[in-house]
């Protein structure tokens, strides 16, 4: 026993109260740890924290430099032209280019080589087709384009005149796309659901997309997590009836403007309705092997992932915590079947396992449920692999706001996760039908804000069925509201944001929030700024301002150099709406781009 109580034992024993008395009343706030006005992160990173702004460029705080690294249509081999910003490239440019819309990356250094791998989540269609009278796609290549607008791009970085920059004809560069070759791996492997004209087998697909954010193993793998891939999907018969599952994934009938269906049949559920059932999962890419294929591994679920945050815990077993980001939909993890042995070519953790979703109690405490024939009452592990959701529902998992990234403390057994906002709690169910009462992580009605959930596994185990939970920040606005919309102790004037997204530990220890959220600077968002990166401390819940991204974009994607000097940042989809031209400024088109971050003095940042 120990004598004196953790700084999360604390945390979760003493109540802070959200500002303003209908907070105080909700149970299950439990706030971070001291409180106060924010501080300028730790010693070995002081900063002053930066105030919020609507300006098109990225801001840093004094004693710190940014420049761009990549951006969407960059070549990455010289037989491809430069961006082109007439034509905003071709299909045959695309494929040998830097995707658009980066999310989610992680750098691997083997040998002397460092490879930046990133997910090219989507494209904005206004700005990748605005060359075409309709603002979307009008002739096959164009499709062609936007399947390769997507995906993930692996690309060899290396210090040049001071500067890391990518490395053009590097043999590690690669473009996986919505065309490239994949295994499908685990339980779901050949089910019957998986099977098409085309893979008679079930056990090879064609493509990944929407790949939002990422996980990386300790067996030097990365992984893309497949979120909304649904959206690509349309039928060419507009009365086949949708089933319960094509229902609940969001698979429509109508195409929602990317019109893949019209150039590749394969998006044509009227078709190949099993198509849709082999995207939805996590992809584990070996960066340093160009000519390996992609494996889906569906022990992990299908659902609409987030990332997915790996850890060994200490009895060995690999666990991946996993978002499902939808309104009202859940919180999982993955616990493998067997101990990873340590050994970089022990590869197959992956492979076999048990997933569970959480459900958390008001009184601070929770469980992971497995999700089992047994637990579910569904037929099978398989079917379990593929209809992830309504396994979950049929154990009465908590319907959460939107799990966004989930990010591990590396010093610690305690895992974070970003709920980024729910417009529909305590108003609409999810689209299972199961209700989102208010309470416990996700305390606010019309959740407009988010916040980050915290948890500590029993006994420090990973593995182990229960733990105990609190809210690390609550994110609100105190300059408008005075209510339980003004957020939790650790948000100020000074430093408020909405709509934690990214989220994710620097070696050190420092915990670093993105931001995805409302950018309009008005009303509920006033004072809020542009999307941004926040530094926070695990300990104090002390939260600042370090990094305001240019006007809409979404701050997304954060690694570092093997020397932790360098911080890779991710901007996606700068002007969405028409207002930005960075980072080429004039009359450029927007584009997504990886910027580095270092400090003036050459110090780490990370
Ligand atoms: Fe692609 Fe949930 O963000
Ligand atoms: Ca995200
Ligand atoms: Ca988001």
């Amino acid at each position: 026993m120990s004598a004196q109580p953790t700084d999360f034992e604390t945390a979760v024993t003493r109540r802070y109260f959200m500002k303003g008395a209908a907070a105080a009343s909700t149970i299950g706030i439990i706030g971070a740890g001291a409180a106060g006005p924010a501080s300028a992160g730790p010693a070995w990173l002081a900063f002053e924290p930066i105030a919020a702004n609507s300006l098109d460029t990225v801001t840093v705080p004094d004693g710190f430099a940014w420049y761009p690294l990549i951006s969407w249509g960059d070549p990455l081999w010289s037989d491809a032209p430069a961006f082109d910003h007439e034509t905003r490239g071709t299909g045959a440019s695309q494929e040998r280019s830097f995707g658009d819309n980066n999310d989610g990356m992680s750098l691997f250094t083997q040998g002397g080589n460092s490879l930046l791998v990133v997910n090219n989540e989507y494209t904005n269609r206004k700005i990748s087709h605005g060359n075409r009278a309709s603002q979307g796609p009008e002739t096959d290549d164009d499709v062609r384009k936007s399947k390769a607008n997507h995906g993930v791009s692996v690309v060899e970085i290396a210090m040049t005149d001071g500067r890391w920059m990518p490395v053009l004809d590097s043999g590690f560069n690669r473009r996986i796309t919505a065309d490239t070759p994949m295994e499908i791996t685990g339980p779901a492997r050949g089910h019957d659901l998986l099977k098409t004209r085309d893979d008679p087998s079930g056990t090879r697909s064609l493509g990944t997309w929407n790949n939002c954010a990422n996980g990386q193993t300790p067996w030097g793998t990365y992984l893309a997590c497949e979120e909304n891939f649904h959206g690509y999907f349309s039928s060419s018969d507009p009365d086949l009836p949708l089933t319960d599952a094509l229902k609940r994934y969001g698979v429509k009938h109508k195409d929602r403007g990317y019109g893949w269906a019209t150039a590749d049949e394969r998006f044509d559920i009227a078709r190949h309705p099993n198509e849709p059932n082999r995207a939805g999962y996590v992809v584990e890419i070996d960066p340093f092997d160009p000519a390996s294929t992609p494996k889906k591994r569906t022990a992990l679920g299908r659902f609409k992932h987030e990332n997915a945050e790996v850890v060994v815990a200490d009895n060995g077993h690999v666990v991946a915590y996993l978002g499902d980001d939808e309104r009202g939909e859940f919180l999982y993890r993955f616990v493998s079947a067997a101990p990873w042995s340590g050994a970089g070519d022990d590869r197959d953790a992956l492979e076999n396992g048990t997933i569970h979703v959480a459900e958390f109690s008001d009184d601070g405490t929770g469980r992971w449920i497995p999700l089992t024939p047994e637990t579910t009452g569904m037929d099978s592990a398989p079917l379990i692999a593929i209809h992830t959701r309504m396994a979950a529902s049929a154990v009465g998992a908590t319907t959460m706001d939107r799990p966004e990234w989930v990010a591990s403390n590396p010093h610690r057994p305690e895992v974070y996760c970003c709920l980024t906002n729910n417009k529909n709690r305590g108003k609409k169910p999810n689209a299972g039908g199961d209700p989102t009462p208010v309470g416990g992580p996700n305390p606010r009605p019309e959740n407009l804000y988010g916040q980050i959930v915290r948890w500590r596994p029993d006994n420090g185990d990973h593995t182990a069925e229960g733990f105990s939970w609190d809210l690390f920040v609550v994110a609100g606005n105190p300059a408008v509201h005075g209510d339980a919309r003004a957020g939790s102790a650790n948000v100020d004037a000074a430093n408020m944001f909405n709509s934690p997204d990214g989220l994710k530990f620097d070696d050190r220890g420092g915990l670093w929030i993105q931001t995805d959220g409302n950018y309009s600077n008005e009303g509920d968002f006033a004072g809020h700024g542009n999307n941004q990166m926040l530094h926070a401390s695990a300990d104090s819940g002390a939260i600042a301002r370090f990094l305001v991204g240019p006007r809409e974009c979404e701050v997304t994607g954060l690694c570092w150099s093997p020397d932790r000097k360098t911080m890779f940042v991710g901007l996606q989809h700068p002007g969405e709406r028409g207002s930005s031209t960075f980072p080429g400024g004039g009359d450029t088109v927007p584009r997504s781009t990886v910027i580095a971050v270092t400090r003036l003095d050459g110090g780490p940042i990370g």
